[in-house]
Parts: structure tokens; sequence; C-alpha cells
């Protein structure tokens, strides 16, 4: 496996997941991580990521000596390049003319880390540096130039020590998956990793950690938990209780297919727990935003805290935790103004005091969805679209009530079918309705009415940071409109929302 050493740099999740993708087993830790967890970890290769710092600035991230001490080939790219070259005695400067975007590399030298290159070729590649090195460290030599970094690749004469000025782990970096590839290939990495051994491994770590003792955990019908649940269930079978709570701001038949899906056809011990009426009557007469956010995550943590008191001798809380979310909360970052306060499982640990069970903790997110499919989970759910852990509360505007929502409800279930029924499911990031509290006047047969707006909202994204409107078809959301109109009670108006975010968000509260 190979050890990613990470200095901040926007790319470093990227360089993870090239990895993955040659089936070679990689995990992120950060640069102030420990000696010991390094030697622990023993990797077969390093490879030192890019970051916003200079190397010459007092008090830039440095890597604990053991990088160094292992042995093991290393490979530094941008800030991990110029970091290894001051840390071995060479010089880093200013570039004069720093370099951002597509540059070409001459390839000078014949080096393993560019076998399957011809000396003398050019390739494109990616840059993104302000800073470069100036001399080479005792040993090294020269692999490859591009016009502002004649030092653009470097190796050691006969150590596996090698760094790149450029990242050739952006897709725009024409060939930079080869160069990885044989920086692999150096440390004796054969891509062998794959998602049904790497199951089974997660499987006994599973069995290993929680012995005899009792699971439980909370599912929420996203794939994350249920791909938690279903491994679990895999590893310890009945040890595992789940309990899924229906706070009544479900989209429609969200309950009926969990359990479908886990009670009928796997066999893991389900509690649903009905608790529509309490929660309503805590968001009633609510209309704040913030408010009802507030009050679902406050109850949630309650109801199912009250559950898993009822099961007794739990040891273990199950959380469907992704890699994202680790590196999230171990990366540098500065103070933030809260948009949202996101509510998911998120203050189940700190109340319960149980021991967490996280065994997604390692992958991305198409890799869970991959285990899903590994363990044979059908696509609805593995294929999911988000939903906020709020749930329709914050796409139901103003007041809720029970009539509220279910107008909501069907006109939501209308947008997706339509959706899934143009072939777009996958190929939307998320595609929902919202009500909005607005009458306006309309006329039904010969009939005049005065009902409710409803929004329908669906965006392009990676990651849900930025997101774009879908350019959806005309002729799909004339369907949606007229399906909508006609057949859901309490509605008489549909428009499309066509805002981007920023600066908009993808939910509207
Ligand atoms: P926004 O509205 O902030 O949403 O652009 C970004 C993504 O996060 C989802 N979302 C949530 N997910 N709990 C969640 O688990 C929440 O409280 C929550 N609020 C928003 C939203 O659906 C979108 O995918």
């Amino acid at each position: 496996k190979i050890l990613i050493l990470d200095f901040g740099s926007q790319y470093t999740q990227l360089i993870a997941r090239r990895v993955r993708e040659m089936h070679v087993y990689c995990e992120i830790l950060p640069c102030t991580t420990s000696e010991e967890s390094i030697r622990n970890f023993a990797p077969k290769g390093i490879i030192l990521s890019g970051g916003p710092a200079s190397v010459e600035t007092v008090g830039s991230p440095v890597a604990p000596q053991v990088v160094f001490d292992l042995g093991v080939p290393l490979l530094g790219i941008c800030y991990g390049l110029q970091y290894l070259a001051k840390a071995l005695g060479g010089r880093v400067g200013r570039a004069p003319q720093r370099e951002y975007g597509r540059a070409p590399v001459k390839i000078e030298a014949a080096s393993p880390l560019f076998e399957g290159f011809d000396v003398g070729e050019s390739c494109d590649v990616w840059m993104s540096h302000g800073d470069r090195v100036e001399e080479l460290p005792p040993g090294f030599r020269a692999i490859a130039a591009s016009p502002s970094s004649p030092l653009a690749a470097v190796a050691h004469v006969e150590k596996p020590i090698f760094g790149v000025q450029f990242h050739p782990e952006v897709h725009h970096s024409a060939r930079g998956k080869e160069i990885l590839q044989n920086f692999l290939r150096i440390s004796g990495c054969t891509g062998q990793w794959n998602m049904a051994s790497f199951s089974k491994t997660l499987v006994e770590q599973i069995r290993a950690q929680v012995g005899s003792g009792k699971v439980i955990c909370a599912l929420s019908g996203g794939v994350d938990s249920a791909v938690t649940a279903l491994l679990i269930h895999k590893a310890i079978g009945d040890q595992l209780h789940c309990i899924f709570v229906d706070h009544g701001l479900l989209r429609k038949g969200e309950r009926e297919q969990v359990r479908e899906v886990f009670q009928d056809r796997f066999h893991v011990p389900l509690e649903v727990i009905d608790a529509r009426a309490r929660f309503l009557g805590k968001l009633d007469g609510v209309t704040d935003p913030e408010r009802k956010r507030k009050i679902i995550g406050h109850e949630f943590i309650e109801v199912f805290d009250e559950a898993a008191k009822r099961v007794g001798d739990a040891k273990f809380l199950a959380q469907g935790t992704v890699y994202p979310d680790v590196i999230e909360s171990i990366s540098f970052k500065g103070p933030s103004a809260t948009i949202k306060s996101h509510h998911n499982v998120g203050g189940l640990p700190e109340k319960m005091n149980l021991a967490l069970v996280e065994p997604l903790r390692e992958l991305f997110k198409d890799e869970v969805r991959e285990l899903g499919r590994e363990l044979g989970m059908p696509e609805h759910i593995v294929n999911r679209q988000p939903f906020p852990g709020p749930g329709l509360a914050i796409r139901c505007l103003g007041g809720l009530t029970d009539e509220r929502l279910e107008t909501l409800r069907e006109a939501d279930a209308i947008v997706r079918e339509e959706v899934a029924a143009a072939g777009l499911h996958d190929r939307i990031w998320q595609a929902f309705a919202v009500l909005l509290p607005v009458r306006s006047v309309g006329v039904m047969g010969d009939e005049r009415t005065y009902d409710e707006t409803c929004a329908i909202r669906a965006v392009d994204s990676v990651d849900a940071m930025t997101a774009d409107w879908s350019r959806l078809p005309h002729e799909l959301l004339a369907k949606m409109s007229t399906r909508i109109c006609n057949e859901v009670k309490g509605i008489n108006r549909v428009v499309y929302d066509i805002s981007s975010k920023p600066p908009a968000t993808i939910e509207w509260e």
C-alpha cells in the first residue's frame, strides 16, 4: 500500500483516486502524522502531495524524518518536490514567472519514472506553482524540463527518490497516470486491490473490533448508512440492530422501501420507529429554516437515543462516515461562516457514549457504491441521489402541516418519476420538488383556484460544493408541470429554478 502525505493541496484526494483506480490501496495522512503511525502504516511507497505554502516560509509544513528513514520509494509532487529538494540539500526559490495551467515538459533522461516515454519526447502536463527548484540536492539529476522550470522532474541517481513539479494526478496531465503507474511499480505494488477482497478485509476488521458486542445503526435510506449496515450484518449477523426513524419528512415510499430491502430481502434486524406525530408537534408553527434544522437534529438524537436504550447492552454505534468526511475533519482549515447547520447523525456519538464502528472510513463515495453492488444491494439504493437529513421540512417552505407535506410528497414523486423515465436519474446530481407558501390565482375547468406554487429544482454537480441548474429538456418540464397541476391537490402553478450554487444553494432552506 501507498501512503500519501498531505501538505494541503486541493488535488490530494485526486492522487488517492488515481492510485486506487490502479488497484493499489492507499491512504492520505496529514504531514503532521506521528512517526509511529507512519511506521505502523508500513507503506511500500510514499507520495508527498502539493500544498499552498512555500518551503521558504518560516513555519511551512514539514514531513516527519521517518519518511526518509524508511528507505521506501518517494515521489514528491509540486510542494512535495520542493520540500524533498530543500530537505535533501537543494535550493528552492521564486520562479521568475509563475506557471499555471497547461505546459509542455520534455523528457531529458531515461528514468524508471518515465518508463514507456522516449527521451526527447514532449508531453502536456498541468502546472500550478510559484516556486521552483533552483539547485538540485546532491546525488540528483534533472529528468524533465518545462519552459519555466528547467528542473520540472528530478530523480536521485541511485535511490528511488523522485519529484515532479507538475501534477500528474489531474486529468489535464495527459500521461500523468502512466507516471503514477510507474511509481507504483517502482514501489513494488502490483495492483491486486479490489472491492471483493477489500470487502473481506472489512468484514474481518469488524469482527475483530466488535467481538460478541451488540452494534446499533441508524439507517437513513441513504447509500452510506445502507452499505454500512449491510456490511456489518455480513460480519456479525444479528448482533446488529438497525433503527430507522420515520420523522414524517420522508419522500413517498421511502419507509416501505427500506423495510423491503433490509427486512424482507437481507433479513437485517430492523426497528422502524414511527415518530411522525412527535416531530410534527415540535415543528408546529416553525417557519425559520435554521430553527427547523435544529429542532429536527435535536429530536432525532432524542428518539434514537431512547430506542437505543431500549435495545440495552449495545456497545457500538455504526456510522456511515466516508473518506471525504475524514479528510475534511483532519485537513487544515480556517473559520468559515455557518451557511446551514447540516444534520446527519452528527450529534449521536457525543451523546451516546458508544464506541464507533465506521467501516467506510477509507472509501470514496463511488467506492461505497461499488461495495454496495458487491454486497448485492439493489441499484435504486446504490444510485440514490443525496437526500438531506431534515428531509422534506427544508423543501416545504413556511409552516409544516400534514397536508402541505403530503402535497409536496406527491409533487416530488412526479418529478423523480419523470426524471427516471427520461433516463436522466444517474446524470443529475439531485432533482426534486419544493413547495412554496405563495398562493396565486388559477383556473381549472371553470373554477377559480387559489393554490400554492411548486418549484422544480434539478442540479448538476460533482460534490455539492458548487452546482449548476440542469438544462432539463422543455418537454420533460412540460410533462412534470402538467402532471403536478393535474394530479396534486393544492398546487396550481409550477416554476423551474434556474439558479446555480453559488449564489443560491441546492436546497431552498
Ligand atoms: P446546499 O443546500 O447547502 O446542499 O447547497 C448541499 C448538499 O447537501 C445536502 N444537504 C444536507 N445533507 N443533512 C444532509 O445530510 C443536511 O442537513 C443537509 N442540508 C443540505 C443537499 O441535499 C445537497 O446535496
